[in-house]
């Protein structure tokens, strides 16, 4: 096992009805920022509870934050903390809601002339002050509520960019799972691949000697395979949504990830996928993520064994045989609840995207992804081709 340092400074607050405890955990003081979406707040209740819960508080709305948060309406929000003089936020939504606060927490502090720096000179640029901020999550998938990171779009420039500090972990998450009874079908969907996809980040790389670590990991995969259906099929199965719910913050909260190695590649090409044909993230992961593990078979393969024993039960034939196999499964538990995983289920206009992401790859110098940053970029423009038809 590797060394780590491990601090999830985040508070939690899980269970039905858990937005009326929040204000206790809030300056009594703070001039707020509430930030939401595109409405669905206010259609399922959400906003109703925040009005009552936070009658007593200075808020200040800031509505419309896309999916794939825009970097230009999240200047427009920077602006407006600034200009009324507000030093909290609370963010209601998904991940793109609480990935936009995380990018205006640190915006906001930042005394450069040009912001997007926070994102494309992620490395260079250390984040030494932001804006403390609390979420309540309305869509299990990301983990962004119990986490440092956060991903920005520039539809412009048709560019996704993540950026990470640990100024910009939540202050306090609400998890409540009544809030999936509003969701559309497509982001159950998504949030389950998702966080199953993040699990995979942390765990399809190589032995490390992380035992708990992995049985964690295989816990989370089981636990997100067991409810997927119920959770599909009925919205109101509030165990079901609690277990989901819990699953996809556990995959991301950074517990599993300490002391073993990452892989982020499926990611990587993922955010490519959303920057140049508008594809939901979760949909981009499960194109990706079959193709990826393919091509990365050899390197990956005695924890594809492993995966195959125990997550997926297949106990009899060769290793190259169990590691085949669970890559299929895989595949197979997307396509179960509803997802596609060939590019061109999606777009088009895939015929240049495998030169475009190799050059972009080039252009950014990541001259290796994955755990052991040996794929390179005209790999990464081999299984991007990979991608294009279903799997035979
Ligand atoms: O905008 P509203 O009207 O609220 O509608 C949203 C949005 O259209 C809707 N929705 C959310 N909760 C709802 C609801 N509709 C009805 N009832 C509810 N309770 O769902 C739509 C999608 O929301 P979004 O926040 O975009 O989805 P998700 O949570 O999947 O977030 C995706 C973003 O997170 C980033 C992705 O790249 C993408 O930009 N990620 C962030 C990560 C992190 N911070 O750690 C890691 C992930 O890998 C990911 O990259
Ligand atoms: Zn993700």
């Amino acid at each position: 096992m590797q060394n780590f340092i491990y601090q999830n400074p985040t508070k939690i607050l899980f269970g039905e009805g858990q937005i009326a405890n929040l204000p206790a955990q809030i300056p009594h003081d703070a001039r707020i920022l509430l930030l939401y979406g595109g409405g669905s707040i206010k259609k399922n209740g959400i906003y109703d509870q925040i009005q009552k819960a936070f009658s007593h508080f200075h808020l200040v709305e800031f509505s419309g934050i896309p999916a794939n948060p825009e970097y230009e309406v999240l200047l427009q929000a920077v602006e407006k903390i600034k200009e009324q003089n507000l030093d909290y936020i609370l963010a209601v939504g998904g991940g793109s809601v609480i990935d936009g606060a995380k990018f205006i927490a640190a915006a906001a502090k930042y005394e450069g002339d040009d912001p997007w720096q926070l994102l494309a000179k992620r490395n260079e640029i250390k984040i030494t002050d932001a804006v403390p901020f609390s979420a309540i999550l309305t869509l299990p998938a990301t983990g962004s509520e119990m986490n440092s990171g956060a991903v920005v779009s520039r539809r412009a420039t048709k560019e996704k960019l993540s950026f990470n500090s640990p100024l910009l972990y939540p202050k306090c998450s609400v998890l409540d799972p009544t809030v999936i009874r509003s969701l559309p079908r497509r982001q159950l969907e998504n949030g389950i691949a998702d966080a199953f996809t993040h699990v995979l980040e942390q765990y399809m790389t190589y032995p490390a000697g992380g035992l708990l670590q992995d049985r964690f990991a295989e816990g989370i995969l089981q636990t997100l395979i067991a409810v997927s259906q119920p959770v599909l099929e009925d919205q109101s199965n509030y165990e079901a949504a609690a277990n989901f719910m819990w699953s996809c913050t556990m995959a991301l909260n950074g517990l599993i990830a300490q002391g073993v190695p990452q892989d982020w590649g499926v990611h990587a090409i993922g955010h490519e996928f959303t920057a140049l044909f508008g594809i939901d993230h979760a949909r981009t992961l499960a194109i990706v993520a079959p193709r990826y593990y393919e091509h990365c078979f050899e390197d990956k393969k005695a924890k594809l064994v492993q995966y195959a024993e125990r997550v997926w039960q297949i106990t009899s034939g060769s290793d190259d045989e169990k590691a085949h196999q669970a890559i299929q499964k895989t595949e197979t538990f997307f396509n179960s609840i509803g997802i596609k995983t060939a590019l061109s289920d999606y777009t088009e206009d895939y015929a240049t995207a495998p030169e475009i992401i190799e050059k972009r790859f080039q252009d950014r110098g990541w001259v290796g992804i994955g755990e052991n940053r040996k794929v390179t970029p005209a790999e990464v423009k081999d299984i991007v081709k990979r991608t294009f038809s279903p799997a035979v």
